[in-house]
C-alpha cells in the first residue's frame, strides 16, 4: 500500500475519579486478587460514576489539542469510537464538536475495542485522499471513549473484573513531516465470533464466552498485525514499540510471542485500567508518549481486537 504522510502530534488521556481494586471488587464478588492477576494481569481499574462518555472524550480531546497547539477551530474533522454513547444521537463526536466550539465534521464509529483503529483508518484515508479540502496538512482529532462498565453485570465476576472506563485522544496532522507516516493498514472481521462477545438485543448486560474470544482475540491479531507489517514491507523483529489492545496480559503476550516482538517492546498498561475498549489503545499510547518510551523514526504497530468480532493494526512510522 502507499504510506500516508501524516502524525500524530498530540496525545491526551481521562480517567474517572473512582479507582476500584481488585479486593473492592472481591468485597462483593466471589473472586480474588490472585485469581484476577493471574488470568488478566490487571490490579484495577478506574469506573465512571458522574463523568459521561463524553465528558471523558471532551477532558482527552482538551488535553491532546492543548499538546499539540492546536486551535479547536482548525481541526477539519473528528472521530470518536464509542460503543457506550452517552445516548442514541446525537453522535458522541458532535457532542465533543460543540463542547470545542469547532465547526469541523464529526461523527462517531462503532467498532466495540478495535474502534480507535477503525477511526484511526477512517480519519487518515478522509484526510488522505483530500475529502476535506486538498489544503497539504488537514487536521483530525481521534478519539477513544468508553463506559464499559455500565455494560457489564456488576453481580458477574466473568466479564465485571475485565473493564474498566476512560477516554484516548490524539491529534492526526497530514502533511509531509520527514519520512513520518502511516505505513501499513490492516482492518477484517470473524463473523463466526458474533456471539462470543455481545450484548444480545434483548437484554441489558454484556456476555462473554470467554475462552473463545481469548482464542479468536490472538488469532485474529496476530493475522491483522502481520498484514499491515508485510503491506509495509516492515518484519516483526524491526518493530520499536508494539502497543496492542490491552484486553489481557496473556493475550498480548501470546500475540507478541506469535508475531516475534520482544516483550521489552511491548506497550503494557492495563494493571491500573483494566480494558477500557476503545479508550485502550489511545491510553497506551499516551502512556508510550509521557513515558519517553517513542523515539523519532520508530515503527511503532498498533493492534486491536474486540467484540464482533473484528480486528485492525496500523503501522505508523513515528514523527522526529
Ligand atoms: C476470562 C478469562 C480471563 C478466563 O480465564 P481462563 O483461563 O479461561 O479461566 P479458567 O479456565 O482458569 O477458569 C474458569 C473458571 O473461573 C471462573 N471464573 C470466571 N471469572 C472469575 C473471577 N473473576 N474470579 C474467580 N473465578 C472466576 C469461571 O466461572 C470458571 O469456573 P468453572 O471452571 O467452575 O466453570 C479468559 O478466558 C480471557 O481473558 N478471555 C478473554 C476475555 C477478553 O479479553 N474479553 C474482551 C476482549 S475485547
Amino acid at each position: 500500500m502507499t504510506a500516508l504522510a501524516c502524525r500524530l502530534t498530540g496525545f491526551g488521556a481521562a480517567l474517572p475519579a473512582r479507582r476500584e481494586t481488585n479486593d473492592d471488587l472481591a468485597a462483593h464478588l466471589d473472586t480474588s486478587d490472585a485469581w484476577i492477576r493471574t488470568r488478566t494481569g490487571i490490579a484495577a481499574r478506574h469506573v465512571a460514576v458522574a463523568e459521561s462518555t463524553s465528558d471523558l472524550a471532551i477532558a482527552a480531546a482538551l488535553e491532546a489539542l492543548a499538546d499539540a497547539d492546536v486551535a479547536p477551530a482548525d481541526l477539519d474533522l473528528i472521530v470518536v469510537a464509542t460503543s457506550t454513547p452517552d445516548s442514541a444521537c446525537p453522535a458522541t463526536a458532535a457532542r465533543v464538536a460543540a463542547a470545542l466550539d469547532t465547526p469541523a465534521a464529526a461523527f462517531d464509529i462503532n467498532g466495540a475495542c478495535t474502534g480507535f483503529v477503525h477511526a484511526l483508518a477512517v480519519a487518515s484515508s478522509l484526510l488522505g485522499v483530500g475529502a476535506l479540502g486538498d489544503r497539504g496538512d488537514r487536521l483530525a482529532l481521534v478519539v477513544g471513549a468508553d463506559r464499559y462498565r455500565s455494560l457489564t453485570d456488576p453481580a458477574d465476576r466473568t466479564t465485571t473484573v475485565l473493564f474498566g472506563d476512560g477516554a484516548g485522544a490524539a491529534v492526526l496532522r497530514t502533511g509531509d513531516h520527514h519520512g513520518a507516516g502511516l505505513l501499513g493498514l490492516d482492518l477484517r472481521g470473524d463473523p463466526d465470533g458474533l456471539a462470543a462477545l455481545q450484548v444480545r438485543p434483548d437484554a441489558r448486560w454484556l456476555h462473554m464466552d470467554g475462552p473463545e474470544v481469548f482464542r479468536r482475540a490472538v488469532r485474529s491479531l496476530v493475522s491483522s498485525a502481520g498484514s499491515a507489517l508485510e503491506r509495509a514491507g516492515v518484519a516483526a523483529g524491526d518493530v520499536d514499540r508494539f502497543i496492542p489492545h490491552q484486553a489481557n496480559v496473556r493475550i498480548v503476550d501470546a500475540v507478541a510471542g506469535r508475531l516475534g516482538i520482544a516483550a521489552d517492546r511491548v506497550e503494557l498498561d492495563l494493571v491500573d485500567r483494566a480494558n477500557t475498549s476503545a479508550a485502550s489503545i489511545p491510553l497506551a499510547l499516551h502512556s508510550a508518549v509521557r513515558g519517553g518510551r517513542l523515539q523519532a523514526d520508530d515503527r511503532v504497530l498498533l493492534g486491536a481486537v474486540g467484540a464482533g468480532m473484528g480486528a485492525g493494526s496500523v503501522l505508523l512510522r513515528w514523527p522526529r
